[in-house]
């Protein structure tokens, strides 16, 4: 009896999608470039289900046919040299699974080379860490609706599960399914932003302790802020550094890393013509945490509000915050929505968000209770602009503004950077703005390039001999 499916890399991510196939009853293949980690999977995982080789021709003939190989290598040109070493060994149908971050324009054009070739490549995007590879992530495929189907019972079988619907499910052809995973980097790097803002603020304006905004936290999960992110914050703010007995979060030096998908969202945000200006700050924050020694000198010479040891009264402000949190996580979600948008119009797929949103309920990081609301919203009208006016959202938007109006402009007295929160504002009061400043826009490139205008009251378009 062949193998059900074979898993090609056992990094961490790699390890824990195979164990989950084994553990939900599949016969896995597992496979590394360099045999340490095929050991190191056998010793750590011991089970008939798994069978562990160290030559690529045996693995591949050890599966079914069509052979279904999940990839879990580093994106980039690993997954070509990979997927080159491959297709020798392949037949007509076989079906090649990418679960790493990759960028979607090499998934678009792997997609197309191997279906040049009578082979399918399916574009998975993976998220929710080691333990959702383990124990149930979020999967966002994309590829051939036909060769998805194929794959379709291990996938959704391995997803994490929302009232027994699996966060799983097809997205649409080519690399979509990477697309939906980079924008789901970009709103989680944003969430992750203004829940780190959130936090400055009620350190640093507020005076609470740590020990106290680990409770605030924990608190707010039982609202409708409750979401993974919110949770693991609480978290590790609770958490002692054992050598100095000091918070974590103070002894971790505060330059933020990252890998990449952040920053794509961003470019693909600026060839789209799409605003996704809180997503993009999220990522302009990690650049600018990370020129730690110039912060540093620039602290010593720039002046900014007197420090005062005055703080604003707790009972007052929590919910403020919170509030302003809440509000700030809207506009995020809005501006990656209509990424998603964006990319159906520009790329011709037809990505339906209300699925996305159901996707994302469980599994990946950015899983929160309000992505059912969100799911509903765009379900029950595919053809909602923007979130903000969904009712709910709508609702809570009117409700909320004026306490991310409070925040943002404290912390801009106090001299704070907020910026996710900051751009949040500027988003919202941009876009319920009928009026923008544009006209003067248009009227400067005229004046100096005769770029030509149009008109409120009339047809055309105009220049001025200014
Ligand atoms: C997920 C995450 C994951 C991502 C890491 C690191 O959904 O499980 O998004 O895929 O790679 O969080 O991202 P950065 O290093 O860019 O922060």
């Amino acid at each position: 009896m062949g193998n059900t499916i074979g898993v090609y890399g056992l990094g961490v991510m790699g390890a824990s999608i195979a164990k989950n196939m084994v553990n939900k009853g599949e016969r896995v293949a597992v496979y590394n470039y360099t045999p340490d980690l095929t050991e190191k999977f056998v010793e750590d995982f011991p089970n008939d289900r798994a069978a562990a080789f160290d030559d690529l021709e045996e693995f591949i003939r050890s599966l079914e046919v069509p052979r279904k190989i999940f990839l879990m290598v580093t994106a980039g040109p690993v997954v070509d040299s990979v997927i080159k070493s491959l297709i020798p060994l392949l037949d007509k149908g076989d079906i090649i699974m990418d679960g790493g971050n990759s960028d979607f324009h090499d998934s678009n054009r792997r997609y197309h080379e191997l279906k040049g070739q009578d082979l399918h490549f399916i574009s998975v995007g993976v998220s929710g860490g080691e333990e959702g590879a383990l124990n149930g992530p979020a999967l966002m495929p994309s590829g051939d609706k036909d060769a998805y189907q194929q794959v379709a019972p291990i996938l959704e079988k391995i997803a994490a599960k929302v009232d027994g619907k699996p966060c799983c499910s097809y997205l649409g052809p080519e690399g979509s399914g990477h697309y939906v995973k980079m924008v789901h980097n970009g709103i989680e790097y944003a969430d992750m932003q203004l829940i780190t803002e959130a936090y400055q603020f009620l350190r640093e304006k507020v005076g609470l302790s740590v020990e106290e905004i680990s409770e605030v936290f924990t608190a707010w999960n039982e609202t409708d802020l409750e979401s993974y992110l919110i949770e693991i914050t609480a978290d590790i703010l609770k958490k002692k550094d054992e050598e100095t007995g000091k918070p974590m979060v103070d002894v971790i030096l505060d330059k933020a890393g990252h890998k990449g998908t952040g920053k794509w969202t961003s470019q693909e945000a600026l060839d789209t013509g799409t605003p996704s200006s809180i997503l993009t700050e999220a990522v302009f924050a990690r650049y600018l945490s990370a020129m730690k020694e110039e912060r540093i000198l620039a602290e010593k010479q720039l002046e900014g509000p007197k420090p005062s040891d005055e703080k604003l009264d707790k009972n007052d402000w929590i919910n403020v915050v919170k509030e302003a949190l809440f509000m700030g996580k809207i506009c995020a979600y809005a501006q990656g929505f209509n990424q998603y948008r964006a990319a159906a119009s520009e790329y011709g797929w037809s990505l339906d968000l209300g699925e996305i949103a159901l996707i994302f309920r469980d599994g990946c990081i950015i899983r929160a209770d309000f992505l059912n609301t969100i799911s509903e919203a765009f379900k029950e009208n595919p053809k909602l602009t923007n979130l903000l006016l969904a009712p709910y959202f709508l609702e809570k938007s009117n409700q909320y503004q004026s306490s991310l109006r409070k925040v943002v402009m404290k912390g801009m007295e106090f001299g704070l950077a907020l910026p996710c929160l900051s751009s949040s504002l500027t988003y919202y009061d941009g876009y319920r703005s009928a009026q923008s400043g544009a006209n003067m826009i248009q009227a400067q490139r005229d004046y100096f390039g005769a770029h030509t205008y149009e008109r409120n009251d009339k047809e055309g378009t105009f220049h001025t001999e200014w």
